[in-house]
């Protein structure tokens, strides 16, 4: 199955991430399939809480901590700034305290366990959990494009997997305390089923054994995982021409790596893109890469 075919079987999917380690391919991916869904007409957010603005990055413009803003018809980029959501929860519980209390200001003592409690990176955590779940809970857009940050260690699958479950588990109580429709209830609970979770890899070692790991991990947790996507595949073309030897060699250590993609995640694979000369930045690039992973293939 295509990743494009993927689409087309899943016409209620709803939410997508892309996962995978550091510096693979899930914000350019992301970009990429946002562009894409938008140019189906459908309306789509792309959003990160990656404090290294690369939302920001791919599309050439200052998005971080600015809300939704609009990239092109039907397409907005949000980049949650966690730092200022710590801030304002931070005043909310100052105020709640001065309410409360009727104090005039915070005691030196409050004050310092308020900031020890923010430098906790629990708070964090929830911070960013409670934004992402404000933007999806608002269900303004046909489709949200998750863009994650690295997954980098078993702990952190984890915790993903139980935010995930939380995540759905914190929707439908939402819906259920604003005394929703059963009906709606039972739709949010299926968001489950609507969302999609891709995992990056690219044609080396210790990528495909700490991808395993992770999806043996989403398995334990029952988290479904919707395929897999190659990047970085050296242009196929390479291979007629005449190759320095050390082109040779990665050529044909990728090919036996690519094999070994094959047969580890069979037909879950759905998508295999290439490296291409430059770096993905800009809306002429993201066009192009959605042209290649969604297309007929045309570069
Ligand atoms: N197929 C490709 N061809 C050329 N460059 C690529 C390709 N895929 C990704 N890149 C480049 O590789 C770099 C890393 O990609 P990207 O930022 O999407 O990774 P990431 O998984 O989001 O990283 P992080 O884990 O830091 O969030 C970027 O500069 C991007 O433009
Ligand atoms: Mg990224």
């Amino acid at each position: 199955m295509s990743l494009r075919e993927s689409f087309e079987k899943n016409r209620d999917r709803r939410y997508i991430m892309f996962g995978g380690k550091g510096g693979l391919g899930k914000t350019t991916f992301s970009a990429a399939t946002a562009f894409w869904l938008a140019q189906q007409g459908h309306k789509v957010l792309v959003f990160s809480v990656d404090p290294q603005a690369s939302l920001s990055d791919i599309f050439q413009r200052d998005i971080f901590g600015k809300g939704a803003v609009k990239i092109m018809d039907n397409l907005w980029a949000q980049e949650i700034d966690a730092d200022s959501h710590i801030k304002a929860y931070q005043q909310e519980v100052r105020k709640k305290i001065l309410d409360m209390y009727g104090m005039e200001r915070i005691p030196d003592e409050i004050e310092d366990y308020i900031q020890a409690a923010s430098a906790e990176p629990a708070m964090e955590e929830s911070a960013i959990f409670d934004a992402v779940v404000d933007i999806v809970v608002k269900g303004d857009y046909d489709y949200y494009i998750y863009d994650l940050v690295p997954l980098g260690h078993a702990l952190y699958y984890l915790s993903m997997a139980k935010v995930y479950d939380e995540w759905i588990n914190r929707i439908t109580q939402l819906r259920e305390q604003m005394r929703e429709h059963e009906e709606m209830v039972a739709r949010i609970r299926r968001q489950k089923e609507r969302t999609a979770f891709f995992f990056v890899v690219v044609p080396e070692q210790m990528i495909i054994l700490d991808t395993e790991k992770a999806a043996q991990l989403f398995a334990k947790f029952d988290v479904p995982i919707a395929g897999y996507i190659v990047n970085r595949v050296l242009p196929a073309e390479l291979a007629r021409q005449e190759l320095p030897p050390y082109l040779q060699n990665r050529l044909q250590v990728q090919n036996r790596y690519l094999e070994e993609i094959t047969k580890t995640f069979g037909a879950q694979l759905v998508g295999s893109v290439p490296e291409l000369e430059r770096d993905v930045t800009g809306l002429p690039m993201i066009e192009r890469l959605a042209g290649i992973m969604y297309g007929d293939g045309a570069r």
